[in-house]
């Protein structure tokens, strides 16, 4: 890639406000080695906004939301794509760049909706509901995908819905998701029952008690929070809407009803916003972190892979979705 390697110390002045000096050691050797690995490999860190900062701020080439790794991934001319995130988003990466190496640093980084539904279910939708098109959320595996007929991400859902020209679709798997969309287009969504572990654990009622308890506070949710919360919020939107949102509006005070880094990522670019944090842990996009991303560029493991014949089914899916602008 023939860039410079930033200076650790330099790196560190990014995450500051929030990792101490004296923990600053623990991070800044795998830092430098992932550094010196990405050049060496011809590698590129594409990281969620769920990554912790010392990833997100400090070895990340591109970050963003699914729909944005896509992009960049469609992009990318390194050889090696390490995905930080979880392995749905690798997947996708993979189907995007069949030539290329994609490693995930840890196999276990899955998602409770990409474990909600197979493509056996999507052939029984198909079956229940003739003649709808299926729309799948890119938090699905590749098999899954292979079945539908274009994705979505939270960021181009009603985008997608609305491009097909139809009175209903089949949108699988997250039923959230698809009720949350519903309520925004006249095209009638048949749901899947699936959800994220995640979003489904945050309230309506959570979101008065921080309204009464943090006053003028602003509130975002993730489009994959129960309808109930979406209503109580100022904002819905997906993980790059909401950093745009703030980046934009610069709310005094905010709460982002998410996964928890992302807060502490969006917070450490905007220093004058306070940020209200009950949030809720992603377990899967933890299982990342900088020594598994250093051993990952060290041994080239774990490399992910999709059957050729299945691949080129699910690909046309992304791609579609892709096109749409
Ligand atoms: P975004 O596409 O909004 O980043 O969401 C991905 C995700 O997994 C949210 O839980
Ligand atoms: Fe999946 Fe939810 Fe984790 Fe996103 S936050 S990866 S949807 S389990």
């Amino acid at each position: 890639m023939g860039t410079a390697v930033p200076d650790t110390a330099l790196l560190y002045d990014r995450v500051k406000t929030f990792i101490p000096p004296m923990e600053w050691g623990v991070f800044a050797d795998d830092i430098d080695a992932i550094l010196a690995l990405k050049r060496q490999r011809n590698a590129v860190v594409l990281a969620h906004n769920y990554q912790t900062p010392e990833i997100f701020h400090c070895v990340a080439d591109i970050t963003g939301d699914s729909l944005a790794l896509a992009r960049e991934a469609q992009k990318t001319q390194a050889s090696v794509i390490v995905l930080a995130g979880v392995h749905f988003m690798a997947e996708t990466a993979k189907l995007l760049n069949p030539e290329k190496t994609v490693l995930i640093p840890d196999l276990r980084a899955g998602c409770s909706l990409a474990e909600s539904i197979t493509a056996d279910d999507v052939r029984l939708m198909r079956q229940r509901y003739p003649g709808r098109p299926v729309i799948t959320y890119v938090n699905t595996s590749a098999a899954v995908k292979a079945e539908s007929d274009i994705c979505c991400t939270s960021g181009n859902a009603k985008k997608v819905v609305e491009s097909l020209d139809v009175p209903e679709v089949i949108m699988l798997p997250d039923e959230y998701l698809a009720q949350n969309v519903a309520k925004e287009t006249k095209v009638k969504i048949i749901a899947w029952k699936g959800h994220c572990e995640v979003h489904e654990r945050f309230t309506a009622a959570e979101i008065r008690e921080l309204r009464a308890s943090h006053p003028g506070v602003v509130v975002l949710a993730h489009p994959e929070c129960p309808p109930d919360v979406v209503a109580e919020s100022d904002f819905a939107g997906s993980t790059a809407a909401m950093s745009d949102y703030v980046a934009q509006r610069r709310p005094r005070r905010v709460v982002l009803m998410t996964e928890c880094s992302m807060s502490d990522n969006v917070a450490l670019q905007h220093p004058t916003t306070e940020f209200v944090r009950p949030c809720n842990l992603c377990p899967h996009m933890k299982r990342i972190t900088l020594p598994k991303i250093r051993e990952a560029l060290e041994t080239m493991r774990h490399e992910v892979t999709i059957d050729p014949a299945l691949a080129a089914r699910a690909r046309v899916a992304v791609e579609r979705m892709l096109a749409i602008r």
